[in-house]
């Protein structure tokens, strides 16, 4: 790849400003000074800027705690993207799935768009549990009924993990991601979905997260999702 993407992807500067760096003689390679801005290098090469080393990490993983009031897009007219909680993030970086913009909780955000396409993909069902606030009394038999398929005008859902809290609140896994599909799950048993917060992706939790917050998953989780 070339010298200046090697380097912004790295997060030294913007493309213009790691320009300057290797223009100005600040950018070692193999020992050589380089000041050609399109000098192919890979990943194996040592990169040094003003002295010191730049190894070239391919990916990042992130869980981030979405807050209610960020959206799950690059750029919106309305709302913040979620990518504005986590700085510097590089320009390749996706976000995996979508939470509705009054949603919060768990949500991945890699450039390994290998494992986003296996995550997101039909075959590969990922669990996602949510916290479940609603209007009204939750019917006595919920867990009955989301234990069975549901019919949508669009999709019929994958038997759902209900779990008891109270009245008005409780959990629910499901598999996939459709549109909506919580709020649409409990508007079939006549509850309208006051609050949301996905608290589990697949092995991952917000444990230990507070809510706007994010960190870097571990090799383990990382494995552990390719095996899912
Ligand atoms: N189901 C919903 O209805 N909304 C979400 O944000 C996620 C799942």
């Amino acid at each position: 790849m070339r010298l200046d993407k090697y380097l912004a992807d790295m997060q030294i500067g913007t493309r213009s400003q790691v320009k300057k760096l290797i223009q100005k003689g600040f950018v070692q390679v193999n020992d050589e000074i380089i000041k050609k801005i399109d000098f192919k290098v890979n990943e194996d090469d040592i990169v040094v800027v003003d002295g010191m080393r730049v190894d070239y990490v391919s990916y990042e993983y992130y869980l981030l705690n979405k807050p209610a009031g960020f959206i799950c897009a690059t750029q919106d007219n309305r709302y913040p993207s979620v990518l504005e909680l986590i700085p510097y993030v590089r320009k390749d970086i996706a976000i995996v799935g979508r939470l509705d913009v009054d949603t919060q909780g768990a949500l991945l955000i890699t450039n390994d768009g290998q494992l986003n396409h296996k995550l997101l993909s039909l075959k590969h069902h990922v669990d996602k549990k949510y916290y479940v606030e609603v209007d009204s009394v939750l019917p006595e038999n919920a867990k009955e009924i989301f234990s069975q398929p549901m019919e949508f005008s669009d999709f019929t859902s994958q038997p759902a993990l209900y779990e008891d809290i109270d009245d008005t609140s409780c959990f629910i896994t499901i598999q996939e991601g459709k549109y909506h599909q919580v709020k649409r799950m409990f508007e079939q048993i006549g509850c309208t979905v006051t609050f949301l917060n996905r608290v589990q992706f697949g092995n991952l939790t917000i444990d230990g997260l507070e809510v706007g917050e994010y960190r870097e998953l571990t090799e383990e989780e990382i494995q552990q999702l390719y095996e899912y």
